[in-house]
Parts: structure tokens; sequence; C-alpha cells
């Protein structure tokens, strides 16, 4: 649970589907505000004007959205600067080139697009909790989303390089920042249905193999929530002493030794 009329900054919202708006959302369930970040004014009107959007004016007119780029320190800096008192921030960004850093070939010629990967997906997470240390002074929490790095995808090639190397900065952030009260930790999610994903080539297979290997079901769309929902307890006081560690969301497909038999499938619900 996160705690009632604090302020939570969720750094990556796109559009309805990201995994960031699912996180807001539960967060304003359990009474607390929600400051979302998008890129730049160009992903905000996306956003907000999008012909697919299902929001009501209401809804459009009650959403705090602020401007960051990630990969500029002034505007990271700017933001945690203007934005007041907070408990915690979420991560929830990620960006490879899909020709150059996914896909069927592993491409090793690309060096600036996989550099620009590691900044968005990985080094942007230090500066965030650099930056957003002072606005928690009474200590907090940050979140970042990563993807299973015990195994090796195919397509996934040097996001998956970017999430392992994320999930070590989670645990030397959370040394450093321990000292300021303010816990550091990942969120490993199973596929989910977003636009990120669907540059993902092979997403699909990737899907079917959650279908295949998961003990519990796992619905891209529908799990969401659950992925939400465990952000969220990562944000709040009941998961006050959890620091450096990375909560696997994924149905258990992570625990795997194989893919399930016949007799192993669970009952529709
Ligand atoms: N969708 C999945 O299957 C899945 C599974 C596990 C983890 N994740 C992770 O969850 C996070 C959110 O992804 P999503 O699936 O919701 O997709 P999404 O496309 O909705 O979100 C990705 C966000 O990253 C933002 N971004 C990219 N470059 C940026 C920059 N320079 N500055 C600021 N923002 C930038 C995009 O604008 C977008 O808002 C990512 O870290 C992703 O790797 C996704």
């Amino acid at each position: 649970m996160v705690e009632k009329d604090k302020t939570y900054v969720v750094m990556g919202l796109l559009d309805q589907d990201s995994i960031a708006y699912a996180i807001g959302r539960t967060i304003e369930s359990q009474g607390g505000k929600v400051v979302y970040t998008v890129q730049n004014e160009r992903m905000k009107k996306l956003f907000i004007d999008s012909r697919r959007s299902k929001m009501t004016e209401d809804e459009r007119a009650g959403l705090n959205i602020r401007f960051c780029d990630i990969t500029i320190q002034d505007e990271v800096v700017a933001l945690f600067r203007d934005i007041g008192p907070i408990s915690g921030v979420v991560h929830s960004i990620a960006f490879a080139n899909p020709q150059t850093c996914l896909g069927t070939e592993f491409h090793t010629d690309a060096v600036d697009d996989i550099k620009l990967a590691h900044h968005i997906s990985c080094i942007s997470l230090a500066t965030v909790a650099r930056f957003a240390q002072p606005a928690m002074a009474e200590g907090g929490s940050i979140v970042a989303m990563t993807f299973n790095t015990k195994y090796v995808f195919p397509f996934y090639n040097w996001m998956g390089v970017q999430k392992a190397a994320l999930e070590a900065l989670v645990k030397a952030l959370a040394r450093r920042h321990g000292r300021d009260h303010v816990r550091v930790n990942a969120v490993s999610a199973g596929p989910l249905a977003t636009m990120a994903a669907s540059k993902i080539p092979g997403f699909s297979e990737m899907a079917n193999h959650w279908d295949r290997a998961s003990p519990l079901p796992w619905d891209p769309v529908a799990d969401k929530q659950a992925v939400a929902n465990a952000v969220v307890y990562m944000l709040g006081q009941f998961s006050k002493k959890i620091t450096g560690q990375v909560l696997y969301v994924d149905g258990g497909a992570s625990i795997m030794g194989g893919d399930l038999l016949d007799h192993e499938r669970a009952k529709p619900a």
C-alpha cells in the first residue's frame, strides 16, 4: 500500500497501455498522488489527443504530466527540483533501436545505438536516484522495471544485456542510498502488451513461451494489473525492509526447467 496523499513520480508514460499508466492508476486508487513523466511535448500530445484514448475529459484534466527526457540531465534535475516532497519514483523506461539492438542477428557494429540503449535503459536509473533523493528527505522507494535475466531469449539481444546491467545497478544503488533511507528495487514482469513490447521482434514467440512455461496462467493484457500491484507494494511501507531485490511477477515462468506438462497445467478459472 502507498501512503495516502503522498506524491509518487511515475516515469515512462506513453499511452494507456503503458505499464506506467497501470501503476499510476493503482497508486491513485490507494489515495496516493501521481506525477507522470512523458519524454517530450510530442509524446504528451500523442497520449492526450490519441484517438485510441478512452479517457473522459475529467480523467484527462486530472492527470499531472511533466516532460522529462531521461538522457538530458538538466531535465531530470529540474523535474525533481520543482516537484516538492515525494515518497517514491517508478522508472518504467527503456529503449533500443529494434533494427540494430534486437532481432534475429546479434549486431555488434552499431555502437552508438547500443550506447543510447544503455543510457536510456540503465544509466538513467542512477541519474534519477541521484536527483530524486533530495526530494525524499524522509526516505522513499525507487522501483525499476526489468525482464527475466536468468535466461537469454531470442531476439531480445542487447536489451537483455541492458536489463542485466540494470539489475546490477539496482543493487549498487540500494547500497549507495541506504544511508538516505531510500530503497531501490526492480520488478521483473512477464511479457505484457505495450508499445515497447510491440517493437520487439518475436514478442509473440516470447508470449507463447510464457503460455507453455508459466505454472500460473499468464495473460499479457490482464496481468498488467498484477505487475502494477507488485510495483505499488514495492513503493509502499509493506516492503520497507526490502532493498536491492528483483521481485518476479511472471506467473512463475522464471523458475521452470522446461515446459509445463499437460497434467501440470492450471484448469481454467
Ligand atoms: N512490456 C513488457 O513485456 C515488459 C516486460 C518487462 C519489463 N518491461 C519494462 O517496462 C518498462 C516500461 O515499458 P512498457 O512495456 O510499459 O512500454 P512503453 O512503450 O509504454 O514505455 C516505455 C517508455 O519509455 C519511454 N522512453 C524511451 N526513451 C526515453 C527517454 N529518452 N526519456 C524518457 N522516456 C523515454 C517512452 O517514451 C515510453 O513512455 C520498460 O523498462 C520495459 O523494458 C516491459
